[in-house]
């Protein structure tokens, strides 16, 4: 029997969201019904009411939850109804030609739902990211349900599904952070923080934090920045420069994703040092940089998508690694708010004011 519950939809490009009753059907073969118990706000999301990542309407927003199995479609052994489960937006297939390849972490075929959950009148809903988690139930692909340690706070352990795993990984996995390395991290909201605290439990010994919010400042140094700069007052290229003897840093990682901050990442860096791309660009934007800069300061230039996690390996570390009081995620659930709430907490985003507003259920 089809349930039905209420999701938040993205209705069209940049109107305010809205909750409306959905259609969330049975699990199929593969798939798994979750009862979701939080789900963290993320900019990804606002992304998608801007109709930045694609013009698919309705979306059902949500990608960052936690939850328990309600129920389990056919063929499916390796979760059962009770399991605590974070929800992953990467289910490696195993056959794409890049989990052949060995690097499953890029899986270009990754596993979703293949039954749509829908408007009451049968419209087919987008869900954000594959999952669509603004909503009491979900149906995704079970390979997507990734079981963790229950002793964790569903709203502290959804964070982990996806900005705080991008954060983490393009520390730890993308920008391949090292003992005594110097970083720094442009954007200090949950995914910028969390690339500090990537930074710091990798051993870095130098973590500037750069934003534009004193506020956010403030919190980057509680994650582990051992120096802020506020780039709204201060040239951070300079400011950089200058914090590491006029050399920049071995890793510059972007968290907000425009051509601005990324350029700036790339003139920060030391000589043959990474820049990680993990904030998300708009389409209408472009790069301009000299071709001679590019191969003169050699390195990498690299995007991160997902923090190269690979999410059945990293989110039972993470969360053990929480639970163990080494990774305070804590910090990161600003509020915990109503489903109701979601379209508010947006704007508190965009104000500053929150790292994460937490839907509870
Ligand atoms: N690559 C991935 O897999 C992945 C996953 C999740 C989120 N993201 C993306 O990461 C980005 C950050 O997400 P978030 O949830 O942390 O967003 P957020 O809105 O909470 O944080 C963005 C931060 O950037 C700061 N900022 C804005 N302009 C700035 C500037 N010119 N210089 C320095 N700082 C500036 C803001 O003050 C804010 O603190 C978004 O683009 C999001 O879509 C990427
Ligand atoms: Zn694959
Ligand atoms: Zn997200």
């Amino acid at each position: 029997m089809p349930h039905q519950t209420q999701g938040i939809v993205a209705v069209g490009k940049g109107e305010p969201v809205q909750l409306q009753p959905i259609i969330v059907p049975d699990p199929g073969p593969g798939e798994v019904l979750v009862r979701v118990q939080a789900s963290g706000v993320c900019h990804t999301d606002l992304h998608y009411r801007e109709g930045a990542i694609s013009d698919d309407f309705p979306f059902l927003l949500g990608h960052e939850a936690a939850g328990t199995i309600e129920e389990v479609g056919e063929g499916v052994d390796d979760v059962a109804p009770g399991d605590f489960v974070v929800i992953a937006w990467r289910a490696p297939c195993g056959t794409c030609r890049s989990c052949l390849r060995g690097r499953p972490w890029y899986c270009f075929d990754s596993r979703n739902a293949r039954q749509p959950m829908t408007l009451e009148d049968g419209t087919p809903l987008s869900p954000a990211l594959g999952i669509g988690a603004f909503t009491e139930l979900t149906v995704v692909d079970a390979g997507q349900a990734v079981k963790v340690n229950p002793a964790a706070r569903p709203e502290v352990a959804g964070l982990i599904g996806c900005g705080i795993m991008a954060g983490l990984g393009a520390a730890l996995n993308t920008g391949n952070v090292s003992r005594g390395d110097s970083v720094a991290v442009f954007g200090c909201g949950g995914v910028g923080d969390a690339a500090i605290a990537g930074s710091r439990l990798a051993g870095a010994h130098t973590i500037i934090a750069v934003d534009i919010d004193d506020r956010k400042l403030q919190w980057a140094r509680d994650f582990g920045a051992t120096h802020t700069v506020n780039a709204s007052n201060t040239d951070p290229v300079e400011a950089i420069q200058e914090l590491t003897g006029g050399n920049g840093v071995d890793v510059a990682i972007e968290a907000v994703g425009t051509p601005e901050t990324y350029k700036q990442a790339f003139y920060a860096r030391d000589l043959a040092g990474t820049v990680v791309l993990v904030g998300v660009p708009n389409p209408e934007m472009r790069l301009d940089l000299p071709l001679l800069d590019v191969f003169g300061r050699g390195g990498s230039l690299k995007s991160s998508w997902y923090g190269d996690c690979l999410p059945k390996r990293d989110f039972p570390m993470f969360i053990d690694l929480y639970l163990q009081g080494r990774l305070d995620l804590d910090r990161f659930v600003s509020e915990t708010i109503a489903i109701g709430d979601v379209e508010e907490a947006f704007h508190k985003m965009e104000s500053g004011e929150v790292l994460r507003s937490v839907v509870v259920f």
